[in-house]
């Protein structure tokens, strides 16, 4: 069965390869893509996500321009992790396409109305953009099928801050409205579907290596010898698949900066995995929990914390995945990318 897919997404090189993940499945009928500012300002998350169209050969996915900035505060960016434009050392190509003359809250809105109670979405930037379309749309929640977030970091140290990850650290009054707003849309029933919420906790279990990147290509029918930490920094891919050149070329930054970072030469595919647990729930272990974020404090601010005593006494509003089987997810990551490589190649 297709189901309608919405993204909003902070593309970036792990965005983009969520993004290709959702476009590589059957399973999947992207709706609507929302560029949400973050790690790169919003104006390059826009050209990103139609340059990835552009060189995917589709046409006629919606993409839309969100806010500049977080709910109340400057936007920091992060060209440290994911390169100057957002996709490492990768080019896009140029595109006729445009953006949508509405922007991502409106997106989110329009999607989620149109597809009543069958939209699957997945948020793996900050929440800005979801909290303002909440705004717009308080009953959203009861719209949706499913709801994925990356974001967060639960009984795990953050990589932002030594306590938040990165999406709930740049807008950390959008998540806390978010994680409010669903409860409160469901009047204090127990919400029907849950957002399942996929912090670093869990998505740091699934590290891209060079040895699974040349899976990949071999996968798209190209071969390519292994990246090394030894190669040239910024050596280009001379893959003969166009795609597959470009997640090459976004990859060995992201490997690069993980080295650096003293994580070795690997990558955290954390939106890629959202973007599995969308389609299929069934790859993680979840367990129901409040969710609330920490706003105030002087060392906390971004902080995700999970009630699991249920100290605070209140509904549960999140679904936290807790258990990952990394090989089955770079199984069916490896086919269907490969496969959808080859015909991008083709
Ligand atoms: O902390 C990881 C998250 O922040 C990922 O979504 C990555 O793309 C960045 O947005
Ligand atoms: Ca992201």
């Amino acid at each position: 069965m297709t189901h309608p897919v919405f993204a909003d997404v902070d593309t970036g090189v792990d965005d983009a390869m969520a993004l290709t993940y959702l476009f590589a499945s059957d399973d999947a009928e992207v709706v609507g893509i929302a560029s949400t500012a973050g790690n790169v300002p919003v104006h390059q998350v826009c050209r990103n996500n139609l340059g990835l169209l552009q060189l995917c050969g589709l046409s006629g996915i919606p993409v839309s321009q969100g806010a500049e900035a977080p709910l109340s505060t400057p936007l920091r960016t992060a060209e440290d992790t994911h390169g100057p434009q957002g996709m490492g050392y990768a080019r896009l190509p140029a595109t006729e396409q445009r953006l949508t003359g509405h922007d991502a809250a409106d997106a989110w809105v329009r999607a989620a109305q149109s597809h009543p109670g069958e939209l699957i979405a997945i948020a793996v930037g900050p929440l800005t953009n979801l909290a303002l379309a909440l705004r717009k749309e308080p009953a959203l929640p009861t719209l949706l099928r499913r709801l994925v977030i990356m974001g967060g970091a639960f009984d795990y140290r953050g990589n932002t801050t030594p306590v938040a990850e990165w999406n709930i650290s740049v807008d950390p009054e959008a998540a806390a409205e978010v994680f409010g707003g669903w409860t409160a849309a469901w009047g204090g029933r127990p919400p029907a579907h849950l957002p399942i919420v996929l912090g670093l906790n869990l998505t740091e279990n699934i590290a891209m290596t060079p040895a699974l990147l040349n899976r990949l290509a071999t996968a798209a029918g190209v071969t390519a010898d292994p990246m090394s930490v030894h190669d040239e920094r910024g050596a280009r891919s001379a893959s003969a698949n166009p795609l597959i050149a470009v997640l090459e070329d976004a990859m060995r930054f992201y490997f690069e900066f993980h080295h650096d970072q003293g994580e070795g030469y690997l990558a955290h595919l954390h939106d890629p995995l959202a973007a599995a647990v969308a389609l299929d729930p069934s790859l993680v272990e979840c367990r129901a929990t409040t969710v609330d974020v920490e706003l105030t404090g002087t060392l906390t601010r971004g902080m995700t914390i999970a009630d699991w005593s249920n100290r605070w006494g209140r509904e549960h509003n999140a679904l936290v995945g807790v258990g990952v089987d990394p090989g089955v997810f770079f199984d069916r990551f490896i086919d269907r990318v490969g496969a959808f490589a080859r015909q991008v190649g083709s």
